[in-house]
């Protein structure tokens, strides 16, 4: 805090964000992953007033009201075919933490109870929120090794990196398969102990945007079926459009038992996020209240109708505005344009799926050694990538871009732009 110096945003409209200096600036970075269709887009703000006329909050426990009900309906709807139930609370985070519970309760109330499935399998450097719960399955050691002594037991496997290959490897259509069988290894030696394999689909966000091999996440399920243990996909991050279809995991035909989404949900106007899971969790779960099969756990704003009508026009919005068709057709513009950047000695690894970007810097792009994360080379292109009016936020060495998914082919030069910009400033010869 001694060094935060936020910008400060007095209004927004589409990809543009107002700042108290007088700046435009492009949010190359929707707002921290979550604005989807641009800032105060005319049909959500229409929603949310709308919603305001009738009633702003109604608990989800005990009552409910028609936005929130319909949002449930959608996303079943909207969602691989066996996730029927959803569970609504106000931020990833949360979202996470009722996965969890639900499936560590889930074992000890199913019809053969496995009162032994008490840990879980987590990936490598994954990243799933800030609460305990969720920082226990997670690994990204600068964000959770201060926390060490507060968290649960997790079997970690490794992290399916394909840009930071195992010494081992040489091809990359090894990749997968190696990653799997140190997943296959574990689930035999605990296999009676798994409660759920936890697991981002596709692209690892905020260990730095690390990208799976293809197949990685269709080869998990199929190994969490053969070890009779459940999944869950964690798409706080990449779901809602952001790899080029509404949910990461339909791109390997995959349907985890529980799949997590937050973020963008609500266009990334409102805390809204949601735990989607099948009949067989839920069925668990019902029973005589003397039984106490309950799951208890209720946030106060879980099921919020102003968020809900939120979502409800986020969805909408995909099918009025092409979404998914104007991402693959952004997704190319991207790819083509981060060309620019490839030739540079300090670009190590230039990397993007849908609309999500990743460029890591490093010292030596022969043994991929990255910068030390006091350097804050990252912060430093990001900063100079600031004036030319671009608003991005890298994690460490990694620069990230991940605009609104309304951004246009001009508004992605702009951004390649300014981090070419970025990187001539940074990485300038010192004078003789
Ligand atoms: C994959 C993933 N899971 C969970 C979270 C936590 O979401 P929230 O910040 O809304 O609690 C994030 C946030 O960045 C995320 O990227």
């Amino acid at each position: 805090m001694a060094e935060y110096e936020p910008l400060i945003i007095e209004r927004a409209e589409g990809v543009w964000l107002y700042d108290s200096q007088g700046r435009q600036l492009l949010d190359g970075v929707s707002s921290l992953w979550c604005n989807i269709h641009g800032h105060r887009h005319p049909h959500i703000d229409a929603a949310i007033r709308r919603q305001l006329d009738q009633v702003a909050h109604v608990t989800s426990l005990g009552q409910s009201n028609p936005a929130t009900i319909q949002l449930a309906r959608r996303l079943v709807e909207l969602s691989p075919e066996s996730l029927q139930c959803v569970f609504f609370s106000s931020d990833g985070s949360s979202a996470v933490e009722v996965a969890l519970k639900m499936a560590f309760q889930y074992w000890r109330q199913c019809p053969e109870p496995e009162p032994g499935r008490n840990l879980f399998l987590a990936v490598g450097n994954a990243y799933h929120g800030d609460t305990l719960g969720s920082v226990s399955v997670g690994g990204v050691s600068r964000f959770h090794a201060m926390f060490a002594p507060l968290l649960f037991e997790v079997i970690r496997g490794p992290c399916p990196d394909s840009y930071r290959w195992p010494p081992e490897i040489r091809d990359a259509s090894q990749l997968c398969a190696h990653y799997l069988q140190h997943y296959r290894e574990l689930l035999e030696r605990f296999s009676d102990r798994i409660a759920a394999i936890i697991v981002e689909p596709l692209v690892q966000g905020a260990a730095g945007m690390i990208m799976h091999p293809r197949g990685f996440l269709r080869g998990l399920r199929s190994l969490a079926d053969e070890y009779g243990t459940l999944m869950i996909a964690d798409e706080i991050a990449v779901g809602m459009g952001r790899t080029g279809t509404l949910w990461a995991c339909e791109q390997e035909s995959v349907c985890p038992d529980f799949l997590c989404t937050g973020k963008g949900l609500s266009g990334g106007y409102l805390p809204v996020a949601a735990t989607l899971t099948t009949r067989r969790i839920w069925d668990a779960f019902l029973g005589e209240y003397s039984q106490s099969r309950s799951l208890f756990h209720g946030h106060t704003f879980g099921g919020n109708p102003l968020g809900a009508a939120a979502a409800l026009a986020t969805l909408e919005l995909f099918e009025t505005e092409n979404t998914l068709q104007h991402v693959n057709q952004m997704q190319n513009e991207l790819q083509q344009q981060l060309e620019r950047l490839r030739g540079h000695p300090h670009v190590g690894d230039i990397r993007s799926q849908g609309l999500i970007a990743a460029v890591e810097l490093v010292q030596d792009r022969e043994t991929q050694t990255g910068f030390g994360w006091a350097e804050r080379k990252g912060h430093l292109v990001c900063q100079a990538a600031l004036e030319k009016n671009v608003w991005l936020r890298p994690l460490g060495n990694v620069i990230v871009m991940m605009p609104p998914l309304s951004v246009t082919a001009e508004h992605l030069r702009q951004i390649i732009d300014a981090v070419e910009y970025g990187l001539e400033q940074v990485f300038a010869p010192t004078a003789a």
